[in-house]
């Protein structure tokens, strides 16, 4: 049988939508709602946009991957980020991530934080 190039083109783009599709699903495991109020803290320093702000040494979160993101929130977590003695941003950091009380409640703020654009 000859597959014609129209039917592998068609057949590509049903795997690209598929692959698509699965890595907006892992954004969507948080709960922006929820996720949204335990932003309120963080938009103390990070700006209520997330566009970060010099004068409080937050950097920009808005438009960042989420999974980069969730990393380094587990990082401070765990101390693998933020705890060298010379490394003052970090503990401050490292600090803010202890208000999140679980892996649910950083994949809520995560989710909430990919919900933001700059006005
Ligand atoms: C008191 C100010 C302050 C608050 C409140 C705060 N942050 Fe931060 N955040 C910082 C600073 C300062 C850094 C840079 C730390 C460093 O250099 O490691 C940072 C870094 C980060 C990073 C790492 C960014 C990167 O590009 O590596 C993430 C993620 C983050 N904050 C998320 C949050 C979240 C989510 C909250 C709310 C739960 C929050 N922050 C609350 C000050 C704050």
């Amino acid at each position: 049988m000859k597959i014609s190039p129209m039917a592998i083109r068609v057949f590509m783009a049903i795997l690209l939508a598929g692959a698509v599709s699965v890595s907006t699903a892992q954004a969507a495991d948080g709960d922006v709602f929820k996720g949204e109020a335990l932003y309120a803290v963080c938009a103390g320093c990070h700006g209520a946009d997330a566009m970060g702000s010099e004068a409080t040494n937050a950097p920009r979160l808005q438009g960042q991957f989420d999974w980069y993101l969730i990393r380094q929130l587990k990082h401070y977590q765990s101390g693998a980020r933020g705890v060298h003695k010379d490394d003052t941003y970090g503990a401050t950091m490292r600090a803010m991530a202890g208000t999140l009380a679980n892996e649910q409640a950083i994949l809520d703020v995560v989710a909430y934080i990919g919900t933001l654009e700059s006005k």
